[in-house]
């Protein structure tokens, strides 16, 4: 009996290795969706591998950088499934298969969305927000929610229930933020692709404070609807990946959504932009005869260690789009000031409104706060001293404000100004860094000197790539990684993931993470383990549920 027993104990993963030839653990570093897709397709590894891999490696890093607050409990169920399908010759989708990490704003029926919040932990969604339904239905697996800035308000990803996210490349560092969480981890390969949202900077700081690709969709190609909001009129979604060609299937597949009742800005999506494959052209053309322009304004050219980098990193980056046969005009044009521009900022007039109506949605179960003011009156949040002020503004103010209309109309002069920039110089793109300096170190008041808001306002697109690397120091062995946005028309995404895909394969600049950069024992799981963020990093200057 016994005897019995033991040899059933070992008959399984023998089965296994005569299954999967190789015998060789997947290894998720830096995996990308074709890796994943080869590995099982050669049967080198079964979905099941794919999964355990990635969960293992979010077990051995991620008491470092802290960056997940919730894993999928049905994960490996899933995977179990999708080997089923694989065995009887029925393994479709474009992300059959794929890892995703959802930031912890982004509604799914099998997990709680809690924006980081303590007073969220029990709001549980009774459904999928369309978003991550066609996520699934083109076969991802969701594997687990990421931090976050707390309800998405800042870029220092540290959050009460989440704790303090750490920048993978500098541990001294934030990163990024506010989808720092979907940042670090998807730097750290804890899963092929993530996702973020983007009121001013969300989408983009993460991407450039870790070496990653990501897309700030034009306003309206993506229903929001089951993501927390912050802003009707700046809230935005989209994917972050390692490599452009991710960045293209993700974002084709989150697009794939098109026009949602839910969220009236996609009704603005033109019959041009309605289910494109954003991979078709990716890879067309070059880099020679486009013209860029570079915006002055959107430096800061104040010599310091935290800013020559970023400066040094820009030089050479117009350097490499010359020899390209690209033209790069200066624009110095003063309207082009981030400060100034943000002075349009509408998000404390539509907050309150827009997560009253979330927290109202009959699409949620669970014990939770019924509006904005009840959250605020909680005392279960955390609040950076920067944001005591915008919380409050926001508590007090909504669309009717005499204020509001007349800032819409500013937001529509500064339209027309950009889009004047395009045409009387016939641009292609705008480029500028996403931040001005290296991403602020863990404590700081706020994630100073980014330049998100334009895009934010107008709702024009951008996609952000790796430009380079800060000199490597003790905190940085490799040096703190640094982005670029580039900046289009509206429904210009497939050009501007074009540009993206020409730029990074001149200049290869992402590289992993160096503290996180060994493969690594790859567990065998009975069930998905449950991860608990680390609150005891949260910095001691941001106290919690002080208003
Ligand atoms: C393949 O999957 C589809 C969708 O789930 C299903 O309708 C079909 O019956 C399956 N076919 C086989 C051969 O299992
Ligand atoms: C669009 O939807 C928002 C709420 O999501 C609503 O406040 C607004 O009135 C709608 N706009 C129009 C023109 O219907
Ligand atoms: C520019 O950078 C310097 C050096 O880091 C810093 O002291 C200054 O505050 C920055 N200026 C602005 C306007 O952000
Ligand atoms: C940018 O705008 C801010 C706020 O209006 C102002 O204080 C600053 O001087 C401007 N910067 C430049 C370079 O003009
Ligand atoms: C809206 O009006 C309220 C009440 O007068 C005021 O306290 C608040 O600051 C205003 N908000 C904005 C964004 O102007
Ligand atoms: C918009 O631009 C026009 C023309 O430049 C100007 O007269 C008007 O004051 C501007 N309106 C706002 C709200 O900025
Ligand atoms: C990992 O990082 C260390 C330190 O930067 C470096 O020496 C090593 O070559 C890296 N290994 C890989 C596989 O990238
Ligand atoms: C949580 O983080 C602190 C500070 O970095 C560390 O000392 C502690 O060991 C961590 N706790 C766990 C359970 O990982």
């Amino acid at each position: 009996m016994e005897l019995l027993l033991l040899f059933r104990a070992l008959a399984l993963p023998l089965l296994r290795v005569h299954a999967y030839s190789s015998g060789e653990p997947f290894d998720s570093r830096e995996a990308t969706i074709d890796g994943v897709h080869n590995a099982l397709h050669s049967g080198l590894a079964s979905c099941r591998d794919v999964v355990s891999s990635f969960i293992s490696r979010i077990e051995t890093f991620n008491p470092t950088i802290n960056a997940i607050i919730s894993l999928n409990p049905n994960a490996l169920k899933i995977a179990d499934a999708f080997d089923a399908k694989i065995a009887s010759g029925n393994a479709t989708g474009s992300l059959f298969c794929i890892p995703v990490l959802l930031k912890d704003n982004y509604d799914t029926s099998e997990l709680p969305t809690t924006a980081g919040c303590l007073d969220l932990v029990g709001n549980q969604p009774t459904q999928d927000a369309p978003v991550v339904a066609a996520l699934k239905a083109a076969g991802a697996i969701i594997l687990g929610k990421s931090n976050l800035h707390e309800l998405a308000l800042e870029g220092l990803s540290v959050s009460s229930l989440g704790g303090q996210t750490i920048n993978p490349y500098d541990h001294s560092r934030t990163p990024g933020g506010s989808s720092g969480g979907t940042g670090a981890a998807i730097a750290t390969s804890f899963a092929v692709f993530g996702t973020g949202t983007d009121t001013v900077n969300s989408l983009r700081s993460p991407a450039s404070a870790n070496s990653l690709f990501s897309v700030r969709p034009t306003r309206g190609l993506i229903s929001r609807a089951g993501v927390i909001p912050i802003s009707y009129t700046q809230d935005t979604i989209g994917p972050i990946a390692k490599n452009v060609k991710d960045l293209a299937v993700a974002l084709t597949v989150m697009a794939s959504v098109g026009y949602d009742p839910n969220d009236n800005t996609t009704s603005m999506i033109p019959s041009s932009s309605v289910d494109v494959d954003y991979l078709a052209d990716v890879f067309r053309g070059s880099l020679k005869g486009q013209r860029f322009g570079l915006i002055e304004g959107f430096f800061n050219r104040t010599a310091s260690e935290e800013t020559t980098p970023v400066n040094t990193v820009m030089e050479n980056t117009v350097s490499t789009l010359k020899r390209a046969g690209a033209t790069v005009v200066s624009i110095y044009e003063t309207v082009y000031n981030a400060t100034a521009i943000a002075s349009l900022d509408v998000q404390t007039s539509e907050y309150r409104e827009d997560m009253d109506a979330y927290l109202q949605m009959s699409s949620l179960s669970g014990t939770r706060p019924s509006t904005l003011a009840e959250l605020y009156s909680s005392g279960k949040f955390l609040v950076i001293p920067g944001q005591y002020n915008y919380v409050n503004t926001a508590l007090r103010s909504s669309t009717s404000n005499s204020s509001y209309a007349p800032t819409k109309l500013g937001i529509q002069n500064l339209t027309t100004v950009l889009r004047t920039t395009f045409s009387s110089n016939q641009l292609d793109a705008i480029i500028y860094p996403e931040q001005k300096n290296l991403v602020v170190k863990i404590g700081s008041p706020s994630q100073s000197g980014r330049n998100g808001i334009l895009a934010a306002l107008t709702g024009f697109p951008v996609v952000t790539v790796p430009a380079g690397f800060s000199p490597s120091t003790g905190d940085a062995p490799i040096g703190v990684p640094i982005g670029m946005e580039i900046l289009g028309l509206p429904w210009t995404e497939s050009k501007l993931l074009n540009i993206a895909s020409h730029f990074s394969e001149l200049t290869h600049v992402r590289r992993m993470p160096s503290f996180a950069n060994s493969s690594i024992e790859v567990s065998s799981y009975s069930a998905v383990p449950t991860i608990t963020p680390n609150i005891s990093k949260i910095p001691s200057a941001y106290p919690v549920g002080v208003l």
